[in-house]
């Protein structure tokens, strides 16, 4: 991700043109786990440029695997089938949570002691979630106090569980779906609401076959994968920056072509709809399971919102930006957000600091927010907390702000989008 930066944003006066975003982070992840263990050569188009995939691609390496990526964003991956050989170091999972829980999963099955590490930030993330479950499955894990990383995770044949995910998580379910892929016998995993649903449909993209009965999801073990060649969606929560800087310019057109239109990742669709914005989809086809289409947003944000239960899930990666933006659209309330506190950083306190120095009135509970719309913001010193989704959703703040905004710590939006503030100028006009 290079040296520590600062980056400064100026006001704008219209969000206006077209663009591809870079592949979907939680696809890109998973397909490259699948890909090694699958027999026989995998290539993927539009991989994520992101450093969280580039660690899932170095613990695959480490793991035996060879991965290859070229100039452009392609990724080729020669998978070993599921008897990995023992890695040949610690698996560094960087500041990426999906790899750490979802690989879990997979070294948990193998006959071999793991050691996963992460960075400051992942190394304070509850483990404990994707811990008790491998557990009961057969695995002995040691972690650092709090159920935090480093994990030593010794592996073994684990055995099929019927599981109940106490939290929604699409990175616990998925890591149980590989987990159970490898294990002897049947588990079903039951999540308390619906999550993004990549781990499923790509186990059925690599040949594997999962049932789906309401919540509860199942696989049996010892199904064994084929390689996949094929084109990663853009990743819609990374192109969410860009529609909802659209949503607040009262004359912007913003179309982003490639992107992602899973239902459990496009809920920013409806509520920027149901806001005020004006959303067309043209050219949607599936892809290996998943939507895809062309997205024009043309703006309008004046209705308040209410984000809460079932759908704070499904919008948990893009609540950082429609906090920003509500002070200049028509306000916005959310509940039952209490899992941003352990993402990346402590979201819920990072966007009310720093929504209070550009001056914004905001309220601050125990899981979430209350922003009043409609209201004036200046230019501020903008702290990241060396959270990506933190430095992207201020630069759009920054875009209606009166005055000049200074980013620090901008440098870790290469987490997922390395190429952010670049995109970014092509569309904004001053
Ligand atoms: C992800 C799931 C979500 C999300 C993260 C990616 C995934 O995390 O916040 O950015 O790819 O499964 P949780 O599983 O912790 O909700």
């Amino acid at each position: 991700m290079g040296e520590a930066k600062s980056v400064t944003i100026r006001p704008a006066r219209n969000v206006l043109g077209s663009l591809r975003v870079p592949g979907d982070k939680s696809i890109s992840h998973r397909y490259a786990m699948l890909a090694a263990l699958a027999s026989g050569r995998s290539r993927f188009e539009n991989f994520s440029p992101g450093a969280d995939c580039a660690s899932t691609l170095d613990c695959m390496r480490a793991l035996g695997c060879a991965v290859e990526r070229d100039e452009q964003s392609g990724v080729t991956i020669d998978g070993l089938g599921s008897d990995l050989p023992v890695p040949s170091g610690p698996l560094d999972c960087g500041n990426s949570g999906s790899t750490m829980r979802m690989l879990a999963g997979i070294v948990a099955s193998q006959p071999f002691g793991s050691v996963m590490i992460g960075d400051a930030s992942l190394s304070r993330r509850p483990m404990k979630r994707i811990i008790d479950p491998l557990t009961k499955m057969g695995a002995e894990i040691h972690s650092a106090e709090g159920g935090c990383a480093p994990l030593l995770i010794k592996g073994t044949k684990l055995h099929g569980i019927e599981y109940q995910v106490p939290v929604a998580s699409a990175q616990v379910k998925t890591c149980l779906l590989f987990a159970g892929l490898l294990a002897e016998g049947q588990t079903t995993v039951q999540e308390p609401s619906r999550t993004r649903d990549h781990g499923e449909l790509a186990l059925r993209a690599f040949g594997a076959k999962v049932d789906r009965q309401r919540s509860a999801l199942t696989i049996q073990g010892g199904q064994s994968l084929h390689p996949l060649e094929g084109y990663i969606p853009g990743d819609i929560s990374s192109a969410a920056f860009f529609l909802c800087a659209a949503a607040i310019f009262p004359e912007s057109n913003v179309v982003i072509d490639g992107v992602l239109l899973n239902p459990t990742r496009s809920a920013l669709l409806d509520v920027l709809a149901a806001m005020g914005s004006r959303i067309s989809m043209v050219r949607v086809e599936e892809q290996h399971g998943e939507l895809v289409g062309t997205v024009t947003l043309v703006a309008g944000a004046g209705k308040e919102l209410t984000v809460e239960g079932a759908l704070t899930a499904l919008l948990i990666d893009e609540l950082p930006v429609l906090a920003a933006i509500a002070p200049f659209a028509g306000g916005l309330e959310v509940r039952d957000a209490g899992e941003l506190r352990v993402k990346e950083s402590d979201r819920l306190t990072a966007v009310t600091q720093n929504l209070r120095a550009m001056g914004a009135q905001v309220e601050q509970t125990a899981d979430g927010w209350s922003i009043p719309g409609r209201q004036i913001l200046h230019g501020a010193e903008i702290e990241s907390f060396g959270d990506h989704r933190i430095a992207m959703a201020f630069a759009i703040a920054a875009l209606r702000a009166e005055g000049e905004t200074r980013i620090h710590g901008a440098e870790c939006v290469g987490i997922s989008y390395p190429s952010f503030f670049e995109d970014l100028e092509r569309l904004v006009e001053r």
